[in-house]
């Protein structure tokens, strides 16, 4: 509303007097008062800690990063072992052991490398974890996804000091390089004999930020695959027109593999399905020439051609379908090309199933999940699959049900970008959130499985 000369001034009058209050009030206080910031350890001073240590890539320090968690698990009473599948990369599970440690347990991942960041497009240096006055915490990997891991370890603090006993156990697993792929990491944890004896019944994994005032929630992610497409012809004279030299093979292929990422581009531009909910295929490279003394020889038709293509398919995209699509029509022999597929990972489960958790009353986990949110006073927006990929889809694999949730609401998506940053508030709402989770989830005792 607009206001005239008198409330202007009115309003910066009592901005005084609150701002004298306050300052009041802080003279007043005891030193022991719940201002956080006035504390070095507090919720948000671990959480800076934990940002502090650099586990980007290309040299993740998770020395450090274990250390350091492994010393909050002793402060907090949780039992902690380190197992190291591939050597030097390590991966901390932390546990609470349920009353009833006979049922299945619960598992909440997260992973302790980040990608690498570029320090001078940064307002503070990427891991200072510098806070703004307004209380944003800078840091790579303050949303990616350093965030829920210490989340969840103050969470079961505070629900600890309340005396609140599990009764499944709860795991914490702290897992290496998720972000080049997890083939190391959580890739390796679920084919081993101690993932086995945890008999996980339901896990959560990270998810993503959400500008809106309601959380988000993923039940699945997309598969990527790499594809490159080579084509072969007759090599000539650049002045010479005729059929089927190797650029005009492959230039066929890309013309077919535009029309076709035009088609699922469409169904979004319509608003029938969301980015993630179809097939992306996206030109990476485009590898040609002669190269001669200054660049490439211009009057010369290659006899080799390449492209590459980031693809990523959904859950239910039938892979054999997607492959013969690929042989008959994107690269297709007759004319000479051939082709090379580098999937990243399983696309079905262990019984041939779409990885899909179930987001529906068919899955009990989904609806303790979902009072669990409401309980904790949040909303949740339309369960989606994430248009990249996470560790999730290895729990999946198993068949274990998994949701991917990081609790950031009314917060910008940052993961990955230049300014990774997350407010303080959003922070202490989400351990909040995770109490009521971790509550919910290891007192419940109706699932079969
Ligand atoms: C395939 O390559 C062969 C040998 O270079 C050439 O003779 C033929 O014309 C090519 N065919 C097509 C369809 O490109
Ligand atoms: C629940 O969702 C799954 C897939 O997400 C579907 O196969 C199943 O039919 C749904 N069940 C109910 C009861 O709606
Ligand atoms: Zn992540």
């Amino acid at each position: 509303m607009a206001s005239g000369g008198s409330n202007i001034s009115s309003t910066s009058h009592s901005f005084h007097l609150s701002l004298l209050t306050l300052t009041l009030l802080l003279l007043l206080l005891p030193s022991s008062s719940a201002l956080p910031h006035t504390h070095t350890d507090n919720p948000i001073t671990r959480f800076q800690n934990y940002l502090r240590i650099n586990t980007a890539h290309p040299t993740p320090d998770y020395t450090s990063a274990v250390t350091f968690l492994k010393a909050q698990a002793q402060s907090i009473g949780l039992l902690h072992q380190t197992f190291e599948f591939v050597p030097g990369k390590p991966l901390l599970l932390l546990s609470w052991p349920g009353s009833n440690p006979s049922l299945p347990s619960i598992l909440l991942n997260s992973h302790l490398d980040s990608v690498p960041a570029e320090p001078l497009k940064w307002l503070h240096p990427p891991f200072s974890a510098h806070r703004t006055p307004d209380g944003n915490i800078f840091a790579r990997g303050a949303q990616d996804d350093k965030c829920i891991a210490m989340q969840y370890l103050e969470a079961i603090r505070n629900l600890k000091a309340r005396g609140f006993t599990p009764t499944r156990s709860l795991h914490v697993s702290l897992v290496p390089d998720e972000e080049i792929g997890g083939f190391h990491g959580h890739a390796r944890f679920v084919e081993s004999k101690e993932f086995e004896e945890l008999k996980v019944g339901f896990a959560l994994d990270e998810g993503q930020a959400s500008p809106g005032d309601e959380f988000r929630v993923f039940y699945a992610d997309r598969f990527p695959w790499h594809l490159k497409i080579k084509a072969k012809g007759q090599p000539g004279h650049g002045s010479m027109m005729y059929d089927n030299s190797a650029m005009e093979n492959l230039m066929k292929s890309v013309e077919i593999v535009s029309r076709f990422r035009e088609s699922e581009f469409d169904v979004v531009k319509a608003g029938k399905a969301a980015n993630s909910e179809v097939v992306s295929v996206n030109p990476v490279y485009l590898k040609a020439g002669v190269t001669s003394d200054n660049g490439f020889a211009m009057n010369v038709q290659p006899s080799e051609a390449e492209a590459g293509f980031d693809l990523r398919l959904t859950p239910t995209t039938d892979p054999e379908e997607m492959k013969r699509r690929i042989a008959a029509e994107w690269a297709p022999a007759a004319r000479n090309m051939s082709y090379e597929i580098i999937e990243k990972g399983p696309i079905r489960d262990h019984l041939g199933r779409p990885m899909m958790t179930a987001t529906n009353d068919s899955n009990p986990w989904w609806l303790v999940f979902k009072q669990a949110i409401t309980s904790a006073g949040g909303k949740l927006s339309k369960p989606e699959i994430l248009p990249s990929t996470t560790d999730a889809r290895f729990i999946r694999h198993k068949g274990i049900p998994v949701l991917g949730f990081s609790p950031m609401r009314n917060t910008p998506i940052l993961l990955h970008d230049h300014n990774e940053h997350l407010q303080e508030t959003v922070y202490l709402k989400g351990i909040e959130v995770y109490e009521s989770l971790i509550s919910s989830l290891s007192s419940f005792t109706e699932a079969s499985h």
